[in-house]
């Protein structure tokens, strides 16, 4: 496995995976503190249709275990850390979020799982489109049947 280096300072974004970003979110905070703002067409590289967040993880948990046919997504720990693990068909890269200032943003066919959840971890996903069960392909040798079609 290979984890993703840090972003530098002279970046905003750095290539994964196809597809696949890690971006520096745009810091807002002046001296009372943080304060980012996530808007589509702005740091979030597709126009926002749904928010959701994965939270109380329990301590050993793997989630995920999926790709999608057609949605991006940018994941974001708020607070805590988890590791992403994404797979085109061809490699596998970890990703550690552990950064309230770091997006992972995440195309179309791309296998994703997560795992290493700290227990405070909040981890907020933006998504372009709303919930559809069949935009997942939930098999992994499907996936690769697909990918390698
Ligand atoms: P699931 O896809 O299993 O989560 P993950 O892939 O992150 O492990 O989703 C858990 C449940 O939540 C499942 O019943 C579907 C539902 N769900 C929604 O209703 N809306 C959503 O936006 C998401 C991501 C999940």
């Amino acid at each position: 496995m290979k984890h993703a280096s840090a972003l530098t300072a002279t970046s905003s974004t750095h290539s994964v995976l196809a597809g696949c970003h890690l971006i520096a979110l745009t810091p807002r905070g002046d001296d009372r503190g943080s304060l980012i703002a996530l808007e589509g067409g702005g740091d979030v590289p597709f126009d926002i249709a749904r928010a959701y967040y994965i939270f109380g993880t329990r301590v050993g948990v793997e989630r995920g275990f999926h790709a999608h046919r057609a949605l991006n997504q940018l994941a974001v720990a708020v607070t805590g850390g988890c590791t992403m693990v994404l797979d085109d068909g061809h490699r596998r890269v970890d990703v550690r979020l552990d950064a309230p200032d770091r997006g992972l943003s995440m195309g179309s066919m791309i296998w994703r799982e997560m795992r290493d959840f700290t227990p405070d971890c909040v981890l907020l996903v933006l998504a372009d489109r709303i919930y559809d069960e069949t935009d997942y392909i939930r098999d992994y040798k499907r996936f690769l049947e697909l990918v390698h079609a």
